[in-house]
């Protein structure tokens, strides 16, 4: 069976444009698969540099996708500052690959357009994830777009590696969901942070409420477009189709009936997010990091042969 693997930077509060995008997507795909779901708390250190915020961001983050529909007695879900390996794999890379290789770096290169002086884990970052990556003889990596790069620096560094010592890596391949549409915010453009445009995951219903009745509904027409929008992630073409000739013009209505429907999807995985505990996902991860171990550690005694350090 194809092996799946891919990870998660813990990084803040979700919202449904993240789970129709990302989570979803993964949740779904690692349903039928023998997978594992990393937190990338390392990664995420390259930004954060707040002990309790990490610290929290991880437990959220991870109880994000329990309760999500996350089943963890089929996927290892893990942290990777608990695998030593990960950072060790890293070293080895990075001996191998070159400095103007890392500079071409999609994420490296925004940071310098920005003016902004990269820190030297953020350079290395790539190297980081092709041994996530690398390390568990991955076949499949599902991935947003913008870690398309990443997966090709990970086949990169196999494909090194291999050359260099004998074949001991399997070449990933990512997985891009091209059809997941992107959801609109409240005003039109695409859901995001930084636009404050979003509705919340795992918001309250009022919360929820008041992010719809934000929407903006300046269009002369008969039925609100940004409601509609985001609407059609919810209902069925025809049901939706009904029910906006059913409203022609009532935006208030539209905007309830839209209110629901969210609500729906959300309320019972609040309800589950609700009932896990810190204590909970410390085990969860504490389990998959064990078994995340195991594996790393008989990956990584080949490598070090291949390298020449195990005597
Ligand atoms: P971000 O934290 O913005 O990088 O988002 C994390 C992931 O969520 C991205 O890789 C996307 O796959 C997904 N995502 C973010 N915003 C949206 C959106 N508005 N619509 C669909 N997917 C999204
Ligand atoms: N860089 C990824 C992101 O920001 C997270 C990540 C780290 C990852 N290691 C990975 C994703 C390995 C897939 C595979 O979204």
């Amino acid at each position: 069976m194809e092996r799946i693997f891919t990870g998660l930077q813990p990084s803040g509060t979700l919202h449904i444009g993240n789970y129709f995008g990302a989570l979803k997507p993964a949740i779904d795909m690692l349903k039928s698969h023998d997978g594992m779901l990393m937190v990338a708390d390392y990664h995420a250190l390259t930004t954060l540099k707040d002990s309790g915020n990490l610290r929290q961001n991880i437990i959220d983050a991870t109880k994000d996708y329990l309760a999500a529909g996350l089943d963890t007695r089929k996927t290892i879900v893990f942290q990777q500052s608990q695998v030593p390996e990960h950072t060790e794999l890293t070293w080895i890379f990075e001996c191998l690959v070159t400095v103007p290789f890392l500079e071409l770096s999609h994420a490296y290169k925004d940071k310098l357009a920005k003016g902004l002086e990269a820190n030297a884990g953020l350079f290395n970052y790539p190297m980081l994830m092709a041994a996530d990556i690398l390390l568990y003889d991955t076949d499949i990596v599902p991935v947003g777009a913008d870690q398309r790069q990443h997966v090709e620096y990970a086949r990169e560094a196999a494909a090194k590696f291999n050359n260099t010592f004998g074949e001991t890596f399997k070449e990933p391949k990512e997985r891009i969901n091209e059809d997941v549409a992107t959801l609109p915010g409240t005003d039109g453009k695409k859901m995001s942070k930084s636009y404050k445009n979003t509705i919340p995951l795992f918001g309250t219903k009022d919360d929820i409420a008041k992010a719809v009745m934000s929407i903006v509904t300046d269009s002369s027409g008969e039925s609100p477009e940004n409601v509609y929008a985001i609407h059609q992630h919810f209902r069925d073409r025809q049901s939706l189709g009904e029910l906006y000739k059913a409203n022609k013009g009532k935006y208030k209505a539209l905007k309830d009936a839209l209110i629901e429907d969210i609500e729906a999807l959300i309320s019972p995985m609040r309800q589950v997010r609700d009932a896990i505990s810190d204590a909970d996902v410390i085990r969860v991860l504490n389990e998959g990091s064990a078994k995340a171990r195991e594996r790393a550690a008989a990956k990584m005694a080949d490598v070090r042969r291949h390298v020449g350090v195990l005597l």
